[in-house]
């Protein structure tokens, strides 16, 4: 049966929230994740002594749905989401939401939101926003003992208008994660300290920080939404890691992983990145849900900058992301099994 799509104008949509028909919600009570299912309420009504409130148990996801040139919805990978949602909830004392329920739950609430997921071809995505939030009361500095799990769905629109553009990034004089503190899980409270300098960023006009490691500020970490990678000179990919593993693990950039090796037969290595040799590379791109890769097309710091190129992708990075967007889309056969169909 033809779903009848909600009546908006796809290609213009921005990157902002618009309440649907359906959210999903799951509570946690006396040591137990409830049946769950979905709500047409958008608002929480919560004690003022709530656990996120006063220490920031919170956790967060962000995966998309869309639609395939053969009609079908489906998200990418969404157990690589439950996953590292998974990882997250342990590391800040959260019961951790069960993987195949948090794959179902996903369904679910795109199903019951069908009417919202832009048409194949339109460029925009129903972007899926799984989180958690401490429920209970806590006044001492200890875990709650209630929580809420929470999906809300919302119409985005194509990240990018007119064509892929590079974008100019600036070196944060801030840290983005400690070392071997939470910079390799998605915390909301990593992105609460990540506004001040991506607010200085933005008003100097660049799109985005370069964050360095906060140990020695000697290495390329990754920028305040995005995992970075790079392009040498003989055509190889070069993938930052962390040696206080600080670095959020993006699906997409394990996902532009697999693809570069298996499928391009690039070279690929992965190893802690200098900054004083981010000049010795040709091409710069952050990867992540939203954009896939943007090509960073200049890094500018105090007394420096590096330029890739501001008019023009690079082809390495080029070929990547026309193959990853090819898998999603159906357009490039998916020999990983990536594409998970919903309906
Ligand atoms: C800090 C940070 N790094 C990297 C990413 C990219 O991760 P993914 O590819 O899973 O969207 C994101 C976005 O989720 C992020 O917030």
């Amino acid at each position: 049966m033809a779903i009848e799509k909600k009546d908006i104008d796809w290609g213009s949509l921005a990157f902002a929230y618009t309440p649907t028909d359906f959210s999903y919600v799951c509570n946690w009570k006396d040591g137990a994740w409830e049946e769950g299912g979905l709500t047409p309420d958008h608002t929480l009504n919560l004690s003022e002594c709530a656990g996120i409130f006063h220490y920031c148990q919170e956790c967060f996801e962000g995966l998309k749905a869309y639609t395939t040139k053969e009609g079908d919805i489906v998200c990418f990978r969404p157990d690589m989401n439950a996953e590292r949602m998974y990882d997250t909830a342990e590391r800040l004392c959260m019961p951790p939401f069960p993987k195949d329920k948090f794959v179902e739950a996903v369904e679910m609430v795109v199903k019951a939101n069908a009417a919202w997921v832009p048409p194949f071809g339109s460029g925009a995505t129903l972007y899926i926003r799984p989180f958690m939030i401490a429920t209970g009361n806590v006044i001492g500095v200890k875990p709650a003992t209630e929580y809420q799990f929470r999906i809300l769905v919302t119409p985005v629109g194509p990240y990018y208008k007119g064509g892929v553009q590079p974008v100019a990034l600036m070196v944060s004089d801030y840290d983005r994660a400690a070392p071997h503190g939470t910079g390799n899980i998605k915390a909301g409270l990593n992105y609460a300290m990540s506004l001040y300098p991506s607010v200085q960023a933005h008003s100097q006009g660049f799109a985005d920080n370069m964050f360095l490691d906060s140990q020695t500020r000697t290495y390329v970490e990754e920028s305040g939404g995005a995992n970075f990678l790079f392009v040498d000179k003989d055509g190889g990919l070069v993938v930052p890691q962390s040696f206080t593993d600080s670095i959020l693990p993006s699906i997409t950039r394990r996902s532009l992983v697999a693809v570069a090796k298996e499928m391009l037969g690039l070279n690929v290595v992965e190893r802690p990145v200098r900054f004083d040799e981010i000049g010795e590379f040709t091409e710069c791109g952050m990867c992540g849900t939203a954009a896939v890769i943007s090509p960073v097309g200049k890094v500018v710091w105090k007394d420096g900058e590096v330029v890739y190129g501001m008019d023009h992708v690079g082809p390495v990075l080029a070929k990547l992301r026309a193959t990853l967007t090819g898998i999603q889309s159906g357009e490039v056969e998916d020999k990983f099994n990536w594409v998970h169909k919903v309906m």
